[in-house]
């Protein structure tokens, strides 16, 4: 087996307009076939037959467009491919002007760094066939027929997480948004680390920053739902939580048991950590209360 290829500014700096055509009639006629056939490339492209070929063969060998021939010869993107045509936007609107190194990769999603009118995080939401199932469990807005469930469950991943860090970012510490494009978001690049990894001097003081941050965010109807010493960034003196896909309103069915959650497992690594201790209940109750 050939290893996959990861995607790269080279990558992406390789490819030539048609390349970018056919991968964008691909785009569009994945909502018609989950295979597309060459001859319907041909006539969205309005290129050639050995044309369409050519480009298709450049496309694989990077590893940005998959081919099978079962159940009939056709094409398909993948992630590599969607996540090109969202830089390739971002490129042309002038959001992004450089794309640096990968520097998160989750169950999922990608996070590249980037330079845009200043540094940039680039998130790339794959919500793939793995988490499919859960995702169609959890979340009711999936379509029952579509030919590309994940390039659709992506899209809306990146919906709800642009949408929170909107109404969040003047008044609870997240990357500011920058742009979204498909599946893709810039955002504000927060330096530091993960709290998980961040030595801190004054665990109290980064505690009540969260709490109060969890507390201000639940007041104006975001509830974080995967939050952890994972998602949580110090910057300094500052502290900065991500990763909002998931968040959910206090109206949820389930708001109450996900805010303590969340809380629990703040307090938790504080405790093991730190021995910072904090009653669970009145953390929980401070923050609806
Ligand atoms: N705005 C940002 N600035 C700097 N680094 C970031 C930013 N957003 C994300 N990162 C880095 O990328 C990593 C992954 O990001 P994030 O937590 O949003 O997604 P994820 O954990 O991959 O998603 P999932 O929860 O589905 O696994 C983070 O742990 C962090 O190191
Ligand atoms: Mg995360």
């Amino acid at each position: 087996m050939m290893q996959k290829m990861p995607l790269s500014a080279d990558v992406i700096r390789s490819l030539q307009p048609y390349d970018i055509r056919v991968l964008l009639a691909l785009e569009r006629l994945t909502r018609r076939f989950e295979w597309v056939p060459v001859d319907d490339l041909k006539g969205v492209t309005r290129l050639s037959e050995k044309e369409v070929e050519y480009r298709l063969g450049r496309l694989m060998a990077r590893d940005l467009v998959r081919f099978d021939t079962v159940p009939y010869r056709g094409y398909a993107l993948i992630f590599n491919g969607l996540d090109t045509l969202a830089l390739h936007a971002l490129t042309g609107r002038g959001t992004l002007r450089a794309l640096g190194s990968l520097i998160g990769e989750g169950k999922e999603a990608l996070v590249f760094e980037g330079l845009g009118l200043a540094p940039v995080a680039i998130k790339l939401h794959h919500v793939g066939q793995r988490s499919f199932q859960s995702v169609r469990l959890n979340r009711d807005y999936l379509p029952e027929r579509t030919h590309c469930p994940w390039i659709h469950a992506s899209r809306l991943s990146a919906e709800q997480e642009f949408d929170a860090l909107t109404r969040l970012q003047s008044n609870v510490p997240v990357p500011e948004p920058i742009a979204i494009d498909r599946h893709a978001i810039v955002m504000d690049l927060i330096g530091g680390t993960t709290l998980n990894r961040a030595p801190l001097d004054d665990p109290e003081t980064v505690l009540e920053s969260i709490l109060d941050a969890v507390r201000e965010a639940y007041r104006l109807g975001v509830i974080h739902n995967d939050l952890s010493e994972f998602n949580v960034m110090i910057d300094g003196d500052r502290v900065v939580l991500i990763d909002w896909p998931q968040w959910i309103g206090p109206d949820h069915p389930n708001a109450r048991a996900i805010l303590e959650r969340d809380l629990d497992n703040i307090l938790t690594y504080f405790a093991r950590k730190y021995r910072v201790s904090r009653d669970l209940t009145r953390v929980v109750e401070s923050v609806v209360g």
